[in-house]
């Protein structure tokens, strides 16, 4: 008696859940400006995000500093969970929390540098963002500093006899 209410109920939420009233963004609208539900932004709108990417796009040259800057960042943000070698290992993953990937994968040996800094900013699956921690510049530091740390462990392999992919 009890399950045969709940089904009744569960099949009138059912019905309701799909005809929601709401407009979609280009969806035809008598009441708005433009005839449409999406309205553009007033004009002298600001876009926030603008100076951002474009402090992004301004990648620093490759240099001693850069590395030696990206190395200490790294090691202050990442290495507790990538480890200071970027396999992985670091002291938090095992207490729970999920082992990241290695850096010396092949997938991620292949990406650009920019992808590094993006994680940095977006945030990867689980793993928060970090740009109220780490500053543009830092993040292509950081990225830098990665991308040497793959070298110097394909380096390790072809000394050890191994494979250097
Ligand atoms: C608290 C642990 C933790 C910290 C700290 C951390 N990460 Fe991660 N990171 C992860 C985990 C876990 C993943 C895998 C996420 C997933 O696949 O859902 C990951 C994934 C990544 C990836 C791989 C993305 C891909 O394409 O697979 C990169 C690159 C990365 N992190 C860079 C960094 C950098 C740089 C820092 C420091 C600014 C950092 N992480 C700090 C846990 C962490």
């Amino acid at each position: 008696m009890r399950v045969g209410a709940i089904l009744l109920l569960l099949g009138a939420c059912d019905g309701n859940m799909v005809q929601q009233p709401r407009a979609d963004p280009y969806e035809a609208s008598a009441l708005l400006p433009d005839g449409m539900v999406m309205q553009s932004p007033p004009p002298g709108t600001i876009d926030q995000g603008a100076p951002v990417r474009a402090q992004a796009a301004q990648r620093p040259p490759m240099s001693l500093a850069l590395l030696e800057r990206g190395r200490e960042r790294f090691n202050i943000y990442c290495a507790v969970c990538h480890a200071y070698d970027g396999s992985g290992n670091g002291v938090v993953p095992g207490q729970g929390f999920p082992h990241p990937p290695s850096f010396h994968e092949p997938r991620l040996r292949a990406v650009p540098a920019a992808h590094f800094y993006e994680v940095i900013t977006q945030g990867y699956g689980i793993m928060y963002s970090y740009a109220d921690r780490v500053s543009p510049p830092d993040r292509w530091a950081i990225a830098a500093y990665i991308r040497a740390l793959q070298v110097s462990q394909a380096r390790r392999q072809v000394t050890e006899g191994g494979d250097a992919d």
